[in-house]
């Protein structure tokens, strides 16, 4: 995490262990002008060399380590430019910002934002769990499907990998899944139908990352159940609004957040109670209530 604070106002620009962006953000309460940025970019750039060759010396690879960074578009693309002009100029290197128009809305859900438990989301139909070390080998067919649809439409990842981000979140407790329970399955056999994955988390807030419902599955309510059934856990909110397998509570957060890009999942959000729509601040708080951002990439100009 690199900071860059002048006065009271302050630049984060953060990268979480597996996630594929950097992100570049500024407290909510402040707002930056023209100066405060450029002042703010140039310390930033200054830094970031020494941090990312602590290990090795300074090279091409290593700069371009910071290879994706999304974040509010009137932060993201000027920091990227200054970034790029930076080591252009004192690395003789040869780098290039390149838009790549993938713009999720980022937003969160609150207690108050979420809705009241629903008997069209009870236990009788959707089985939720948090997945423990057992689970992992029923939904790792699931997350690589989840990521030939979603990440790359002719590769899919291999069992190992599958394993391992399974693993590391069944680790930290953030995976969720569903079985759906079908009227007409007898013999008490059960197919995990989806999965939530959360990260991110901080004290006060956790993030939903991936969400995955298997094609003949869709369209029953599962997703609308799980997101549900997390939010409602990790807010606190009383009563839980389904059965919780295994014993437990968290010290409750304030926010869950989220960026999304799929308009299908888009929906399924408002329903569960994250804002997007309306108006853009809470008139109460004065906090934004959702914005868009902008992706940029760091690439070598001879990749052309
Ligand atoms: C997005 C996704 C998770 C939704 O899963 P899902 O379980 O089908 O979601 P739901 O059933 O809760 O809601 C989907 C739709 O079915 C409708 N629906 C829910 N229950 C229904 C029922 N019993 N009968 C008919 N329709 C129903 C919902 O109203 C919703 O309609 P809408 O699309 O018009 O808003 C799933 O399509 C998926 O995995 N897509 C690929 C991965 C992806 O894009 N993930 C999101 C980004 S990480």
């Amino acid at each position: 995490m690199f900071q860059s604070s002048r006065r009271s106002s302050s630049l984060l620009l953060s990268k979480i262990e597996g996630d594929f962006t950097c992100n570049i953000t500024h407290p909510r309460h402040i707002s930056l002008s023209i100066d405060d940025l450029e002042q703010g970019f140039t310390a930033l750039s200054n830094s970031l060399p020494s941090i990312l060759s602590q290990k090795a010396a300074i090279t091409p690879a290593i700069l371009s380590k910071l290879d994706k960074v999304m974040g509010p578009a009137s932060l993201a693309e000027p920091f990227v430019r200054s970034w790029v002009s930076y080591i252009n100029a004192n690395y003789s290197a040869r780098m290039k910002a390149v838009d790549r128009h993938f713009s999720p809305d980022i937003s969160y859900a609150t207690l108050a934002t979420i809705p009241p438990p629903s008997s069209t989301f009870s236990s009788e139909k959707y089985d939720i769990r948090r997945a423990t070390e057992e689970n992992i080998e029923e939904l790792t067919p699931l997350y690589r499907d989840f990521s030939r649809e979603v990440w790359h439409p002719n590769h899919v990842v291999a069992v190992e990998v599958a394993v391992k981000a399974l693993r590391q979140a069944t680790g930290r407790k953030q995976l969720w899944f569903a079985y759906h329970n079908h009227p007409d399955q007898q013999d008490g056999s059960k197919t995990a139908a989806g999965f939530l994955l959360l990260g991110r988390e901080t004290p006060r807030t956790i993030a939903i990352r991936n969400m995955f419902i298997s094609p003949a599955f869709r369209r029953k309510g599962i997703a609308e159940a799980l997101v549900r059934a997390a939010t409602r856990f990790y807010l606190g909110a009383k009563p839980l609004g389904f059965d919780l397998q295994e014993p437990g509570s968290i010290h409750p957060k304030d926010e869950i957040c989220l960026n999304v890009n799929d308009p299908g999942a888009k929906r399924l959000y408002i329903r569960c109670g994250f804002q997007f729509e309306g108006e853009h601040v809470d008139a109460v708080s004065k906090k934004k209530k959702w914005y868009s951002t902008a992706t940029f990439e760091v690439e070598p100009i001879d990749k052309e």
